[in-house]
């Protein structure tokens, strides 16, 4: 009874955290004007059917650009897909959001049916954090036409990035 009781009670601790402050700890760490150059670099280059995986807030829907005709936004998060609603009334863009992992994607999203995939800061949030993000890419027969790897500007030693474009 006594132990039911402890895991109930961190359960909805667990729960609280992810519901409230996971996500707004996300969208402000993920605001920050640092990263916006990059986010210009790589939403620079969408067109068509966009498929973003992880879209987090939608801190990228501001950048498309005229090329993009729809935004399909997937995340594990309810909370932030709010956000990212409230982003996409903003924009006035096209944008249908699901709630779903990138391992397994909703099933409405038929295969070859997306002209890009976009992904910004979601590749490293699945349990293995040092996944070599490049040769993976590779396994599964993309071909890498642009790769820039290293470390954030600042004090950040844990930040090395990888930007990139792969076609399959
Ligand atoms: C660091 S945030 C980046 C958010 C957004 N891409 C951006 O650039 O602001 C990582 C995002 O990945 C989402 N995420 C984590 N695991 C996921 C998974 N398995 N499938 C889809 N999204 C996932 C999180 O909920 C979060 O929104």
């Amino acid at each position: 009874m006594v132990a039911t009781d402890a895991a109930n009670r961190n359960m909805s601790r667990k729960g609280l955290y992810a519901r409230y402050v996971l996500p707004r700890l996300t969208d402000l760490t993920m605001s920050r004007k640092m990263l916006l150059p990059y986010r210009q670099h790589v939403i620079g280059g969408a067109a068509g059917r966009v498929l973003e995986s992880g879209i987090g807030s939608g801190l990228n829907l501001p950048l498309y650009g005229d090329a993009v005709e729809e935004v399909i936004g997937v995340d594990v998060s309810p909370e932030l897909l709010a956000m990212a609603e409230r982003a996409a009334q903003r924009r006035g863009l096209r944008v249908r959001l699901l709630e779903g992992s990138a391992e397994h994607l909703p099933s409405t999203i038929a295969d070859r049916s997306v002209d890009t995939v976009v992904i910004t800061w979601a590749m490293c949030s699945i349990p293995i954090l040092n996944r070599k993000t490049d040769d993976l890419l590779r396994s599964v027969g993309f071909r890498l036409t642009h790769l820039a790897t290293g470390y954030a500007p600042g004090p950040r030693p844990m930040a090395f990035m990888y930007e990139g474009q792969a076609e399959p």
